[in-house]
């Protein structure tokens, strides 16, 4: 109850605290919300804060800024800070929006500028009358397989955050799509560390080169909506080292993440924000991470002093928990130090940001802009992945042959609303946005009549409609009342099929007329077994953002060719996938989900993780490695050969699966770990370097509690998609 009270207090996003959080020990001299007094007693104490030296880890924190002047500032800062003043920067000012934006004050006299943050994962998520872009949801931008482009996006989004008038970026969503109904499937790229991680690090890099800083969420094994605050996630230190840890540190290793968010889960009975073994000895230890972790917002703090000690430095979205900190320090529960070592962390990253030296304003010109628009269109394009096309009466039904096609019918739940994603926090409120039917329409222009048929039973008429269409196109799948985040949006997704009125249309449609093609929406996979053998073209479409409707129409018409990769296995039916379980307290996850665990039970999936195909065909044809003796620190180089042999210039992903041959331990078949995209011209061959860093081959040692590389054989596995991986080359480390 209280839950859902304090997340609809959220949603509203305004400034005025609808409830009074705890309070339990906190002075009440000091209101969160305001600017905090300076408390006469603790200003004139004598405080030395603990020396510093910047060390190398710090100066790559700091990037081009100069970090030696900026550590002493922060010395400095903490001897002048009143522990009024130090508590207040230690959580959020509001429990709701302030300007829009989710504030941490700063403290005017000392230039410390405080925090502004807005999410999200697929554009800035302002509510009305505020607008911006909405991007296509990050699971359909995996889908793309190209970070360059996913790059190019997060710098779009910065700059739309900038023009919020926000510091932070509330993004990327990085948990691993562990199961196709988690409710924030959406928000993710993949349910693969590697893949998942090139896209992050991309995501990571475009947002913070334009001065916005990114904060890697929800840390760690954050993949169920329904339970998400209360469940404890049980695993081996092997899987959470292999599967569900890589792809965050890869992001603060080749991007330098300058945030962290801490889960609402537990992990192996710890909640995330307690657990010293996450944010402590891995996150700081073993990674070196030296910018700061916030708490996930209203439920995700559940301690005072035993956080800050597991490494949670700010609690958001309002100082509650971290209230009692000063009393704490008073009561010599903790030390000023310890304190210190947070807002260390925050200064750091406020300072080294420069956001001192901005100013924050609202500029509404500056979002939604003509490039944005358009750039959202193509990660929509590039994300649409092409998964059957087969002839009828003799030829592809995709593209739509224009000079034949001269009326196309439109059916199907998704056919005319905005599906964008769900209405959870990172929910974006673009002004406008093109439906599939609009897009359709207005690409079909004068040469085919458009007709929409907006009934969920298809009458006599429209039966008649339907069979004298030139083409039938069924636009379904998910929508924001089936999944999306807990509390604040539908939780997670009730089953993997598709709801029987759907798919009653669909078979209705193909009795009537065999020129169907099904475009699926929705966050991740769906099962089509049951009713996809007779269909002959079909299409996986996200949620495709503001201009999901001309994208959809791009490829339909074949203005593009589709070049989108399944960023997720489509199995043939969710038995064959480990259990999803949103109910119960306490849920253990396995080594293998996704393509790996398919293959480790040999159950064929319907439509592979990496399949799609484009409108030309490609060979591969042959393989090389650079040497294939490695050791443990080289990079593993692969040359690739690959032949288009159609007609058409196509947009190819080589995948690079590594399979550790004679293993001592149990392994997945094969793991992906490099891929490379090219537009490949009709009948012309590119080679492609692939490289793996070997040190990337390494899996859990509980002998030595590290990550150890196995001495031995691996195969490289080269291929469109993980189900067909024709080069191979085998390669020894040493
Ligand atoms: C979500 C976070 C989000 C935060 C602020 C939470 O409910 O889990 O992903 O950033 O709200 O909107």
């Amino acid at each position: 109850m209280r839950t859902r009270f304090l997340f609809s207090a959220l949603t509203l996003g305004v400034a005025a605290c609808t409830t009074t959080p705890r309070t339990d020990d906190r002075d009440s001299a000091i209101d969160a919300s305001t600017d905090a007094p300076v408390e006469p007693m603790d200003s004139a104490r004598a405080y030395e804060p603990e020396p510093f030296a910047p060390t190398e880890r710090t100066r790559a924190y700091c990037g081009s800024a100069d970090d030696a002047v900026i550590e002493a500032r922060i010395t400095d800062a903490l001897r002048s800070l009143t522990r009024a003043e130090k508590r207040a920067l230690m959580g959020g000012a509001a429990l709701g929006r302030v300007e829009g934006v989710w504030l941490v004050r700063g403290v005017a006299r000392l230039n410390v500028p405080g925090f502004r943050m807005i999410d999200g994962p697929r554009g800035v998520a302002v509510a009305p009358p505020h607008h911006a872009t909405a991007f296509p949801t990050a699971s359909l931008r995996g889908a793309s397989w190209d970070p360059s482009l996913e790059e190019r996006v997060a710098r779009a989004i910065a700059d739309e955050t900038r023009a919020m008038g926000a510091n932070v970026l509330l993004a990327p969503t990085m948990n691993v799509l562990r199961h196709p109904r988690w409710g924030r499937a959406q928000e993710t790229y993949s349910e693969d560390t590697w893949h998942m991680g090139s896209m992050a690090v991309a995501f990571v890099r475009g947002a913070q080169s334009r001065g916005v800083l990114t904060s890697l969420k929800h840390f760690a094994a954050n993949s169920i909506e329904d339970t998400r605050h209360t469940v404890d996630v049980q695993m081996d230190e092997r899987t959470l080292r292999e599967v569900y840890l890589p792809h965050f540190r890869r992001a603060i290793h080749e991007s330098n993440a300058a945030s962290v968010m801490a889960g609402y889960n537990q992990l192996n009975g710890r909640y995330c924000d307690l657990n010293g073994h996450l944010l402590t000895d891995i996150l700081r230890g073993e990674w070196g991470f030296e910018g700061f972790v916030m708490s996930d917002w209203v439920l995700g703090t559940h301690g005072s002093v035993e956080s800050v000690r597991a490494g949670l430095d700010l609690e958001m979205p309002v100082l509650n928990e971290y209230a009692a900190l000063s009393s704490a320090v008073s009561m010599g529960l903790i030390t000023e130090h310890e304190i210190d070592r947070s807002l260390r962390r925050m200064l750091r990253a406020q300072w080294c940001y420069g956001l001192d030296s901005r100013t924050y304003e609202n500029h509404p010109e500056l979002r939604e802009t003509a490039d944005t628009l358009a750039l959202a269109r193509e990660a929509a394009r590039r994300g649409i992945v092409l998964l059957k096309n087969e002839p009828v009466a003799g030829r592809a039904l995709l593209p739509l042959d224009t000079a034949t096609v001269r009326s196309i019918v439109v059916l199907g739940r998704a056919a005319n609303i905005a599906n964008i994603g769900d209405r959870g926090s990172s929910a974006v409120s673009p002004s406008a946005t093109v439906t599939a039917l609009q897009g359709l329409t207005q690409r079909a222009g004068m040469s085919a009549t458009v007709t929409a048929i907006d009934a969920a039973t298809l009458s006599a008429a429209a039966r008649a409609q339907v069979r004298a269409a030139d083409v039938v196109i069924v636009v379904t799948g998910n929508v924001e009342r089936d999944e999306g985040e807990g509390e604040i949006a539908a939780g997670d997704r009730a089953s993997m099929e598709l709801p029987s009125e759907e798919t009653a249309l669909i078979r209705d449609a193909l009795a009537e007329n065999p020129r169907t093609v099904v475009v699926l929406e929705g966050g991740s996979a769906i099962t089509t077994a049951s009713w996809d053998a007779n269909v002959a073209a079909l299409l996986w479409a996200g949620y495709p953002g503001a201009r999901g409707g001309e994208a959809i129409a791009d490829i339909v018409f074949g203005d593009a060719a589709p070049s989108g990769r399944l960023p997720f296995s489509m199995p043939e039916s969710e038995g064959d996938l480990p259990a999803f379980d949103n109910a119960s307290a306490r849920v253990a996850y396995g080594y293998l989900h996704g393509y790996r665990h398919l293959q480790a039970t040999r159950r064929a999936p319907r439509y592979a993780f990496g399949f799609g195909l484009g409108y030309s065909a490609v060979s591969y044809e042959s393989i090389a490695v650079a040497s294939s003796a490695v050791s443990a620190t080289d990079v593993i180089e692969a040359r690739v050969t690959v032949r288009n042999t159609g007609a058409r210039s196509m947009r190819e992903t080589a995948q690079l699966y590594v399979a550790a041959m004679g293993s001592t331990i149990m392994r997945a078949p094969m793991d992906l770990r490099a891929f490379e995209q090219r537009e490949i011209a009709a009948g012309a061959s590119e080679t492609v370097t692939l490289r793996v860093p070997v040190s990337e081959l390494a899996v859990w040692d509980e002998g030595s509690r590290s990550m150890r590389v196995e001495p031995g054989t691996y195969e490289l596995r080269v291929g469109p998609d993980s189900e067909r991986t024709p080069l191979r080359a085998t390669i020894t480390v040493r």
